[in-house]
């Protein structure tokens, strides 16, 4: 009989991703995927420990399940509860003592493990015994994608996640991933470039690389040496109809002169790029370890414009770092002045239990930092609107991905993964523009078309030409 699975993901693209293979481990095992937790048999929380309180959000996540989970018991039927991702890494033995309600607790490096954890939980629980939980969060020296199916037949869509890289051995004194991911680890070329040819052959077009610190990317290649993110690049750009590659995050000291030519070189290696800096100061990137001053990062950035003119950029901030002044939240503004961005997320520092910075006696108040976040935010915004209104006009590719609000219409991303509201058809028959073609045939192509309005968070064009 078959059973379901629902998988609850918070943060990052990362997680994502590992929540779709967390679905392909339990498969075979006969899982079937769930939208919700009032059907399912199993409830597994892929968390995320990079925003404040996550943990708490997790527990009250917890408590409406043990409800639930309650009641099935008095049914004589059983919920089973999992914990995996960053918060479990950081917290489990402490949520297990916290939470009875959870049965199972799993780091990130130990998701092929889940059915062997589910199978003694069960176990023990028809057993009679309700001690049976499971906590499994260490680092294996053998890794997870070795264990992991590699068939992803439940995949559907045109763009896709691809993690080549975990961990991270940087240690900015704000962060937690060198401690819930671990240490830097990069997947064989191999492994991904079969995961990639598998990918496009079941339709995909576009490929996000992901890591952690991604263009740290050391991957070994076929050769007995190693390959960096460029050559990677350049290895994936060989696949017959890939035709999109993207890659994040990065770190500014990895944007080797590889990379910033793959850009030049590479037309499937698209023109955007997620490149944080967290801070305009040289004394807050200082004392946040970052290893980069800002006049290095605009070196960086001018070298990668030099190669690749139509690049735009994308940032993470952190406002309200400890010690950060009225001048060093000024730097900070200044550099978004002078870089322009695309695009970009930003945050008031919040301390992280166990890393550096949550200690320091220098602790920027509240209202400070939400003052900082807004002017912050405001400038960002005025930039990403000027960008947006600036493709107006302008003819650019994109790849269509699903179905818009409005007959006719398809919504897909630009290069520079703007959002874009694409006019197919003629609304009323809902037939491409010569009149003969379901304009949903259009779906997962790229295609050109004309920008013709410019929002804040989209785009709207008409369809000029299908392009494959
Ligand atoms: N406080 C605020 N923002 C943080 N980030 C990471 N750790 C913290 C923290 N302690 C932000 C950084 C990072 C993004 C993923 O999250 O900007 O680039
Ligand atoms: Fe965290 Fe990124 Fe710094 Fe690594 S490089 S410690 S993941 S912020």
């Amino acid at each position: 009989m078959s059973k379901k699975v629902f998988i609850k993901t918070y943060g990052c693209q990362m997680n994502v991703y590992d929540s779709k293979r967390m679905a392909d481990v339990l498969k075979p095992h006969g899982y079937e995927q769930s939208e919700s937790a009032e059907d399912a048999d199993l409830v597994i929380l892929n968390t995320c420990h990079i925003r404040e309180k996550a943990a708490e959000k997790v527990y009250s996540e917890i408590g409406r399940l043990r409800a639930e989970k309650e009641t099935r018991a008095t049914e004589g039927k059983n919920m089973y509860i999992a914990v995996a991702g960053c918060v479990a890494q950081a917290e489990g033995p402490e949520m297990m003592k916290r939470a009875p309600a959870i049965d199972m607790v799993l780091g990130p490096q130990t998701y092929h493990r889940l059915p062997d954890m589910l199978k003694s939980a069960e176990e023990q629980r028809t057993g009679g015994r309700l001690s049976a939980r499971v906590l499994d969060t260490e680092f294996p020296v053998d890794t997870k994608f070795d264990y992991l199916p590699t068939d992803e037949s439940a995949f559907e869509g045109t763009a896709a996640f691809l993690t080549i890289q975990e961990g991270c051995d940087k240690f900015c004194t704000f962060c937690v991933v060198p401690y819930t991911r671990g240490a830097e680890y990069s997947r064989p070329v191999k492994d991904i470039v079969d995961e990639a040819r598998r990918l496009v052959a079941r339709g995909v077009v576009e490929i996000t690389l992901l890591g952690q610190n991604v263009n740290a990317f050391h991957g070994d290649d076929s050769n007995g040496g190693s390959a960096t993110l460029g050559g990677l690049i350049a290895e994936l750009d060989k696949i017959d109809g890939l035709g999109r590659i993207r890659y994040t995050t990065s770190h500014p000291r990895d944007m080797d002169q590889e990379l910033v030519d793959a850009h030049r070189d590479i037309a499937s290696c698209m023109p955007y790029l997620h490149l944080p800096v967290q801070s305009g100061s040289d004394r807050i990137l200082d004392a946040m370890n970052r290893k980069h001053t800002r006049d290095e990062y605009f070196a960086i950035i001018d070298r990668l414009r030099a190669a690749r003119p139509d690049l735009a950029l994308s940032s993470d901030f952190i406002v309200g770092f400890p010690g950060e002044t009225d001048q060093d939240f000024e730097d900070t503004l200044d550099l978004v002045r002078r870089v322009k961005y695309a695009q970009a997320y930003s945050f008031k520092y919040s301390p992280r239990p166990g890393t550096p910075a949550s200690v320091s006696q220098e602790q920027v108040p509240e209202d400070v930092k939400s003052e900082r976040l807004a002017r912050l935010q405001a400038l960002l915004n005025e930039h990403q609107l000027e960008f947006n209104e600036g493709s107006v006009g302008k003819e650019m590719d994109v790849l269509l991905e699903r179905q818009g609000k409005r007959a006719g219409q398809l919504l897909g991303r630009s290069p520079y993964l703007q959002s874009v509201h694409v006019n197919v058809a003629n609304a009323d028959n809902a037939l491409d523009a010569t009149g003969d073609k379901p304009y949903t045939d259009y779906m997962g192509k790229l295609v050109r078309v004309r920008i013709v309005e410019a929002g804040p968070h989209s785009l709207k064009g008409e369809l000029v030409r299908a392009l494959n």
